[in-house]
């Protein structure tokens, strides 16, 4: 089974997002998904009202998650980790122990624009309209990411 971590910044706004779409896109006996923030600020917190409603208006429920914070132990469990930006990327790398570790952290818009390395803009001081867009990028990019699930199983 492969394992996929999406991580931002809070794991209320983006990664939930990503976390509920790409579980709509998949089927979860073949992979496990997860998301966490790189900050504590909002642990235990349900994700954003914005990201529940954006989820809602495409028939997607992100009420079951809780924002965790990212920890070394995720490098052991998961087999793929996405950041959302650069600086959520950044974050990862610098707790990766081994080479092992750095190859399975991506930025999550490198599946839609190959080694561009496009952040998913940081919503959480904007409007429902920035929500919208944070959805499209990550409806986009995790439909490559489920394309390559199902060929690979
Ligand atoms: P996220 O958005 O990283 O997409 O969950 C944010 C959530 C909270 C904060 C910043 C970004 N904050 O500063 O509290």
């Amino acid at each position: 089974m492969k394992k996929v971590l999406m991580v931002c910044l809070g794991n209320i706004c983006r990664s939930p997002l990503a976390e509920g779409i790409l579980r709509s896109k998949i089927d979860s006996n073949n992979v496990m998904i997860d998301s966490a923030g790189t900050a504590a600020y909002h642990v235990g917190n349900l994700p954003d009202k914005r990201s529940i409603e954006v989820a809602n208006k495409y028939n997607i429920d992100i009420t079951n998650q809780k924002a965790r914070k990212f920890t070394i132990r995720d490098f052991d469990t998961f087999d793929f980790i996405y950041a959302m930006d650069e600086s959520n990327y950044k974050n990862i790398l610098t707790l990766a122990r081994s080479k092992s570790d750095r190859e399975k952290v991506k930025m999550i818009l490198n599946e839609t624009f190959p080694n561009k390395n496009i952040s998913v803009p940081d919503p959480y001081y904007g409007g429902q309209d920035g929500f919208e867009n944070v959805y499209r990028m990550l409806d986009e990019a995790c439909e490559l990411i489920a394309n390559k699930f199902s060929k690979i199983k």
